[in-house]
């Protein structure tokens, strides 16, 4: 089986930069620490209200990342006009709504259906992989093909919900497996990503044919917890 490759959302460390206004904690220098620490890409979302990620994040990572930068972007003008100029070699295309907390599901590829296909071509011609953020609905992972992408990404939020309620998921688990089956099948790259935790994260992986995971919430998440102890044992040495 190939090795899934690992996609390290970085997103919630601006969002504790921007709760103070001010340039700490760094997004670059977590892009770097994963990058580090053998991540195989490192995914930012450029959100239209820039409430975490912003443009100068962009340009700086892009600038300093050995490894690909993925970037997530609604499909609107402004957002083609800054690919353009920032060219990352992944972009993945996903819905945004103002008032989300998060991105609460897929694309609808029925929506702004014509601009959608001219955006994907205009990223594709400067060289970017691009990918769509989709349900894991069979009609779904049929028009992305249509649509010219070279991979989709998978909404797995329906389905880690499941489990972090302790309900039944087989059957979300198959939904998903047989969009994975139908997208290797027409040639597309499939990746999985939203809510993505230790126990969900592993029990997609038996699922051949997904080639990335992104994560951010819960990585980000468990940094703290995994940090914390040194941190204060650290602080301690300092005052005492
Ligand atoms: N993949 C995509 C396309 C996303 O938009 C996001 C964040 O919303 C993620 C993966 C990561 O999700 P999470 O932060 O829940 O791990």
């Amino acid at each position: 089986m190939s090795k899934i490759r690992l996609g390290v959302n970085i997103d919630h460390v601006a969002t504790v930069r921007n709760a103070r206004g001010d340039t700490y904690p760094s997004p670059l220098r977590a892009a770097l620490i994963a990058q580090k620490n053998k991540a195989d890409s490192i995914t930012i979302h450029l959100r239209e209200d820039r409430r975490h990620i912003k443009d100068s994040d962009l340009a700086e990572i892009k600038k300093k990342l050995k490894i690909p930068l993925n970037l997530e972007i609604a499909a609107t003008q402004e957002m083609l006009k800054i690919a353009s100029k920032n060219k990352p070699p992944y972009i993945c295309i996903v819905p945004e709504r103002r008032k989300e907390i998060t991105t609460e599901g897929g694309l609808n590829l029925n929506y702004k259906k014509k601009f959608l296909k001219i955006l994907i071509i205009r990223l594709k011609k400067n060289k970017s992989r691009v990918s769509l953020f989709i349900e894991p609905s069979l009609k779904d992972i049929i028009n992305s093909k249509k649509l010219g992408a070279d991979c989709v990404e998978i909404h797995t939020g329906k389905f880690c919900n499941l489990i972090n309620e302790n309900k039944k998921y087989k059957k979300e688990f198959i939904r998903i497996k047989k969009a994975v089956i139908l997208g290797n099948s027409l040639g597309l790259e499939v990746h999985a990503g939203h809510g993505l935790t230790y126990k969900s994260a592993k029990i997609l992986s038996k699922i051949s044919g997904i080639k990335e995971f992104n994560i951010g919430h819960f990585l980000i998440g468990e940094s703290i917890f995994s940090g914390l102890g040194k941190t204060i044992k650290k602080f301690r040495k300092i005052i005492n």
